[in-house]
């Protein structure tokens, strides 16, 4: 298989990253949900929630290196069909990458802001670089529970609704392209 791009088919570096970010995001989901679950204050309270940072801090630098591979590529042509159709699935794929971006930084900037530690799984700690502002890291924190969270969820759904139109009403093999 090729690693990069053509234009039919997705190389195996996009299609490592594509599987990879899903298989990184539900991890992180699976981490906060831990936290929440457990005793506030708790050891696991703790440790579920340095994960939950560690991995979506892991998370967001392996988005950039997505988009940076992907700017580097030809990208395979869209399968023919409507140009709503077309408008709709570059608008969810960008709205996907944005908000992957945003959960990242709004979880970083809001335990700065916080004062809170950030660690990359105990190998190193990220430096204070912002001045703790608690009032501050309350609406960094509504952004990052309340918006863009519900927003990756609602793309996310619709991402997963069109690839299963695509497979099982269109029958047009899209899902293949992504395919290892
Ligand atoms: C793609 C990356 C990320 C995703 C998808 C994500 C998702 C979430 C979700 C779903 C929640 C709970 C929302 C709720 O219960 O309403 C949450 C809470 C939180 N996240 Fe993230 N997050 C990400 C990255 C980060 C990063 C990088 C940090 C910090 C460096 C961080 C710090 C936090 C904190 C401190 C909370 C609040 C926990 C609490 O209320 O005790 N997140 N995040
Ligand atoms: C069952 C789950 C999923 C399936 C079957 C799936 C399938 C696909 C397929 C077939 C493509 C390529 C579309 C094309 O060639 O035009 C694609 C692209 C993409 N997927 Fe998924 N996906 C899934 C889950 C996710 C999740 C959970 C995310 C992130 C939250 C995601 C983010 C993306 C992004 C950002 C692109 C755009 C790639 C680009 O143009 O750079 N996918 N997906």
């Amino acid at each position: 298989m090729d690693m990069r791009n053509s234009t039919k088919a997705w190389g195996g570096l996009a299609k490592a990253f594509h599987w990879l970010s899903v298989l990184l995001l539900i991890a992180v989901w699976v981490a906060v949900t831990l936290h929440e679950e457990a005793a506030k204050d708790s050891v696991e309270y703790v440790k579920y929630i340095m994960l939950h940072k560690a991995l979506g801090v892991s998370l967001g630098a392996f988005v950039v290196a997505r988009l940076i591979w992907r700017s580097s590529n030809v990208t395979p042509t869209p399968l023919a069909a409507p140009a709503w159709q077309q408008k709709a699935a570059s608008l969810v794929h960008a709205g996907l990458y944005l908000a992957l971006l945003a959960m990242p930084i709004t979880g970083m900037v809001m335990s700065q802001l916080a004062g809170k530690p950030v660690s990359w799984f105990g190998f190193f700690e990220f430096p204070q670089v912002l001045d703790v502002n608690k009032e501050l890291a309350g609406e960094i924190k509504d952004l990052h529970e309340d918006v863009f969270w519900p927003l990756l969820l609602l793309l996310t759904l619709g991402h997963i609704a069109a690839a299963m139109f695509h497979q099982f009403v269109l029958k047009d093999k899209l899902i293949k392209r992504m395919m290892p």
